[in-house]
């Protein structure tokens, strides 16, 4: 919950209470991944539709406490083999503000393809807004995976 709060990213990513987020801890489609450097938390992911039925999981938030430093990157990619690994989802995707130029970029160096803009997708701040729309299919993972090592997986902690 700190980690979402931190200046400026209310403008770029999502924050629920402590209720809404004990509500999804408690469902079984929703895991938390919390990375950790050293003793450190150095940020989370929270995906939504894990292990459903359509094999389709969402990267519904990601935040690291220090942006710009390769983290989000380490943290996703270690996310993205565990739903690989150990879920039959063919599909993974996440949905950011176009503008979020530096989310973008980071997506598309573990593997997500921008896919196209989903109109009026997200109600943020009492405010319509569009999403881009990027994911990544089990196939392109795989081709990915068999180009390089996976990350330890002691480096994230669920
Ligand atoms: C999105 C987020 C998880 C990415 O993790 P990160 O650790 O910052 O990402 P990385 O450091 O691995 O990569 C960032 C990339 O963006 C680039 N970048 C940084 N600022 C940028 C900007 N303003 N415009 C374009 N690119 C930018 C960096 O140079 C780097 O790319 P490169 O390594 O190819 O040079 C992290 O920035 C974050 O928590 N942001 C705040 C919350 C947020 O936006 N969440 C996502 C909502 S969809």
């Amino acid at each position: 919950m700190a980690t979402e709060r931190r200046e400026g990213y209310d403008a770029v990513v999502g924050r629920w209470d402590e209720a809404r987020h004990r509500e999804a801890f408690a469902d079984a489609g929703h895991v938390y991944f919390v990375g950790i450097e050293g003793s450190s938390p150095i940020g989370f992911v929270i995906l939504r539709g894990w292990a459903s039925a359509e094999r389709v999981t969402l990267v519904k938030r990601i935040a690291v406490v220090a942006p710009g430093r390769g983290q989000g990157r380490m943290l996703l990619a270690a996310a993205i083999d565990r739903v690989f690994v150990e879920t039959d989802a063919y599909r993974l995707c996440i949905g950011l503000f176009p503008d979020n130029h530096r989310a973008r970029r980071a997506y598309e160096a573990v593997g997500f393809t921008a896919e196209g803009i989903a109109r009026g997708s997200a109600f943020f701040n009492g405010v319509h807004r569009d999403e881009l729309v990027m994911a990544q299919l089990r196939p392109e993972w795989e081709k990915r995976r068999a180009r390089q090592p996976a990350p330890s997986p002691d480096r994230t902690a669920r």
